[in-house]
């Protein structure tokens, strides 16, 4: 297993590039289980959970093809007869359980295996379930598979969602656009994936309303076409990016970035003494002076703080100005990075769901471990500003979210390199 090794140094100043949102690009690929005519995704980022997914689409047997180095994707269903989606594949990457709604859709059934937990929490499908089941759905657990069947096709409902889940707003998105009727989703996610998913699936023809409010109405139609969409910047990555001048000292402007993406997290760099900037090609973040002030954050959905940058915050507040008390509210075990940090240094009280962290001047560079894809990111960001040398294992996590990672970190001035094992 890879492992790479973060020199830490000096201040950081340049541009970084900012790819497609790996979080919508794994919902809008099963899309394409939606027609039967070609869906063109643009904007793709090169990363070991696309792979997967295209992986897991042609086993259900979607013919998919990567142009561009990878930065496009082009995917036809038409041949797609296999409703099965293995535990194989399905048990490296949770997002494959986004192919269940548009494989009932498509076949009225589908085989889809239970994702099984990751380090993060136990990632349970009820939502997906109930809100399958008020379609007209019949779902059943057996041998770690869902086996979901509606053979008289789906239908229109109302369904209230207990908790805003991102997934199962997806996966009910997609499988109400060819439901008999109309579908209301109430308490629905508004994150940006789902305003894409939604763009996405009306360019081919579907009919949505409401897509980023609480509540999504879709008017299902007979059939869907193919089309051609642009993956949105992924807001989680420029988060990651827009930390490391903070951290480490400089500028940094990342191309591509939107202000409106990272909203929440923004006002709190703001709190914490950090300038965001809008350019004409992006963002540009520094320091506004000196050390970087204290914060508390909670994780919540959007438009709240997101869960999935607040392993890289704290990475920020082990050597802020003060005590920062982070509580993580989306999932249960989101705190893996916390003892890796203290290898550093960092002086981190983790009580259940709230950490509590009292900054130090510096940390110190030590070897270790990567949990899960955000925390493996963190602990970068932590190396880059350390004193000595840090070295990341298992960095496989990383290759899951973050594309060319060591490029874009060297291209503004860090000291990183990949050690093969
Ligand atoms: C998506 O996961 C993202 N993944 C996650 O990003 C992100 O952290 C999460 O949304 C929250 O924003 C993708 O989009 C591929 P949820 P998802 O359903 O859809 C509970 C990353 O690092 N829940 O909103 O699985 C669940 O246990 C990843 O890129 C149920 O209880 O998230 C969790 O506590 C990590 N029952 C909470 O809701 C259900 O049926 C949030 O889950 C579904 C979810």
């Amino acid at each position: 297993m890879d492992s790479i090794l973060v020199k830490g140094g000096g201040e950081l100043r340049g541009k970084i590039p900012i790819a497609g949102a790996k979080n919508a690009c794994l919902t809008l690929m099963p899309a394409t289980l939606l027609s039967d005519e070609p869906l063109t995704l643009t904007n793709v980022p090169r990363l070991s959970d696309i792979a997967t997914m295209t992986q897991l689409l042609q086993s259900l047997g979607a013919e998919v093809s990567s142009l561009q180095d990878g930065q496009v994707i082009v995917m036809s269903s038409r041949d797609a007869e296999n409703p099965v989606a293995d535990y194989e594949i399905v048990r490296k990457m949770r997002a494959s359980n986004l192919v269940l709604g548009p494989l009932l859709a498509r076949h009225g059934k589908a085989v889809v295996s239970m994702p099984g937990g990751c380090a993060i929490g136990a990632r349970p499908m009820d939502l997906h379930i109930h809100g399958l089941e008020a379609m007209g759905a019949t779902i059943e657990l057996k041998d770690g598979y869902l086996h979901a069947e509606v053979p008289g096709g789906l239908r229109g409902a109302d369904i209230t969602l207990r908790f805003a889940s991102v997934g199962a707003t997806e996966n009910l998105m997609m499988a109400a656009t060819l439901a008999k009727g109309t579908t209301v989703i109430s308490n629905a996610a508004r994150e940006p994936e789902i305003i894409d998913l939604a763009k996405c699936l009306s360019a081919m023809g579907a009919q949505i309303d409401g897509a980023g409010s609480p509540s999504i109405t879709i008017q299902g139609v007979d059939r869907l076409t193919g089309a051609t969409h642009p993956v949105l910047p992924d807001r989680i990555e420029l988060g990651t990016y827009m930390l490391a001048p903070v951290i480490a000292g400089g500028e940094v402007e990342l191309l591509g970035g939107r202000i409106e993406l990272v909203a929440a997290f923004c006002e709190k760099l703001d709190e914490a003494g950090i300038s965001v900037t809008e350019t004409t090609d992006g963002l540009k973040v520094s320091r506004r002076n000196g050390r970087v002030s204290a914060v508390n954050v909670r994780t919540e959905v959007f438009p709240g703080f997101p869960t999935d940058l607040q392993a890289q915050m704290m990475a920020l507040l082990c050597t802020a100005e003060g005590t920062s008390v982070l509580e993580e509210t989306i999932f249960e075990n989101r705190f893996m990075h916390a003892p890796e940090l203290m290898r550093m240094g960092a002086q981190i009280d983790v009580q259940g769901g709230t950490a509590t962290v009292t900054g130090v001047d510096r940390l110190k560079g030590a070897p270790v471990m990567a949990t899960d894809l955000r925390a493996s990111v963190s602990l970068i960001l932590a190396g880059l500003a350390a004193e000595g040398e840090t070295v990341v294992s298992r960095v496989y996590h990383l290759d899951r979210g973050y594309e060319q990672v060591v490029r874009k970190f060297n291209g503004i001035g860090a000291q990183i390199e990949r050690i093969k094992s």
